[in-house]
């Protein structure tokens, strides 16, 4: 008896904290729209603030494309597909200023390698440049 008690609340105090109720990103984020096309994407904003909630709404108006987010060392950050007649949803948040570029993560044609647009971030105040 005492093991399944002992059992039990270890049960109940792991998983307490688990998120399943909560929401996973920011509830009012920037929304972006997102479109791909042989060979560039097209961005509706492309200068953020760090900490800043956003949600890229990613379409495409041909083929299937790809949509990864690289930072100054080209670190993938986020990435989803970029897919004609719907919507993904891409959520992130910048942690720190730079120039971010964006790359087309799918072979898509002749043009694939020159696929990219730039997103630049800025500090979150002014005189915060951490
Ligand atoms: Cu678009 Cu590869």
């Amino acid at each position: 008896m005492v093991v399944i008690a002992a059992m039990g609340l270890a049960t109940f105090y792991t998983l307490r904290d688990l998120p399943f109720e909560r929401p996973a990103h920011a509830a009012d984020p920037t929304v972006v729209q997102v479109e791909a096309r042989q060979f560039g994407f097209v961005l509706s904003r492309n200068e953020f603030r760090v900490g800043e909630p956003i949600a890229f709404q990613v379409t495409s108006v041909d083929v299937n494309h790809g949509v990864g987010i690289y930072d100054e060392n080209m670190e993938l950050l986020a990435q989803t597909q970029a897919m004609p007649k719907y919507t993904n949803t891409m959520y992130y948040t910048f942690e720190k200023p730079g120039t971010y570029q964006v790359l087309c993560l799918e072979y898509c044609g002749i043009g694939h390698h020159v696929m990219t647009a730039t997103i630049t971030v800025v500090p979150s105040q002014e005189g915060e440049g951490k």
